[in-house]
């Protein structure tokens, strides 16, 4: 017999803890009212309209939407390299206006310094910030650790597959102690089977050390198997079709891609995104009128 469809609002006990107990943790980012646009030579682009959400602590949240909804925008913002055309965001209720180390980026490329070691990129940061050679030495190496790099310390990044120099540059993030590591697009220009090791990796880091996560991608899946919460964008203006809950205990796992509640919740941000169809059924449909 089929599985019965589950709706994707449906929540077990225990996911229903799960989801309260976030929600009782302080809040790390608040966006309200937020909305950017842009004065081009184009003409003028309403990239964001009246966004707003909040991220707790230790959370991990995706944002999808499709392309030109102004994810990346949202998260530069959120950086601190773009300001806001209206409303407000604010880290630990202080606005954000500049760039600064309460935040990381994890971005598509991985922007490493080519001329450094691992070690030194990810010391990179601590030096900057004020600690000594050999202390920033001591932390690299504990974020190289839990990114799963020890023994590559002394390797530079053309010596590495992508995947490793993406664990890099979440390891350099991170040795900032960012309040939360904003991330576009990361696992973008992975294969699959390097995506899912990487998927993998960011789930053990965060229950490692607990970190909040803001994390943009494409990849439907990889939102609702990674995530606490699938914030979904509408284009043109980009603005919130939907926040939804991820119906899934922690800790994630694999077999998990196959569960009822996985399956309707992915179908449902499918639809948001794509419309009634998914892409492929879409192209069907154009050719059945030609
Ligand atoms: N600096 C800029 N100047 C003018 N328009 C911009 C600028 N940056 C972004 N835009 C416009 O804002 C809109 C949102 O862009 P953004 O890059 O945030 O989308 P996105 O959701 O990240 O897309 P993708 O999925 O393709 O990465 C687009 O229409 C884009 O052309
Ligand atoms: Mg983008």
């Amino acid at each position: 017999m089929e599985e019965p469809i589950i709706d994707y609002k449906h929540k077990t006990p225990d996911v229903q803890k799960q989801l309260e107990a976030l929600r009782e943790k302080p809040v790390v980012l608040d966006v309200e009212g937020a909305g950017k646009t842009f004065h081009g030579e184009n003409g003028t682009v309403e990239a964001l309209k009246d966004i707003s959400f909040k991220v707790h602590e230790g959370e991990l949240m995706s944002i999808v939407g499709p392309s030109g909804s102004g994810k990346s925008t949202l998260i530069r913002i959120i950086a601190g390299l773009e300001t806001l055309s209206c409303g407000s965001a604010k880290l630990d209720g202080n606005t954000i206006d500049s760039p600064g180390p309460g935040r990381g980026m994890v971005f598509q490329s991985y922007s490493l310094f080519p001329w450094l070691t691992v070690e030194q990129n990810v010391a990179f940061g601590p030096q900057t910030l004020g600690s000594s050679k050999t202390d920033a030495t001591n932390e690299a190496q504990h974020w190289i650790q839990i990114v799963g790099l020890d023994g590559f310390e002394k390797a530079y990044p053309h010596q590495l597959s992508g995947g490793m120099r993406q664990r890099v540059g979440i390891a350099r993030a991170l040795a900032n102690k960012p309040r939360i590591l904003l991330m576009d697009e990361p696992f973008g220009a992975l294969d699959a089977q390097t995506r899912a090791q990487m998927q993998a990796y960011l789930l053990q880091i965060r229950r490692t050390i607990d970190v909040t996560i803001l994390f943009i991608t494409h990849d439907l899946d990889e939102a609702v198997y990674l995530s606490d919460r699938v914030l979904a964008l509408d284009a043109n203006p980009g603005r919130v079709a939907e926040l939804i809950d991820v119906p899934l205990v922690r800790p994630r796992k694999p077999e998990m891609f196959s569960d009822p509640h996985f399956l309707s919740t992915r179908v449902h941000v499918g639809h948001l995104i794509h419309g009634d169809f998914p892409e492929e059924m879409k192209e069907l449909e154009f050719l059945k009128e030609h």
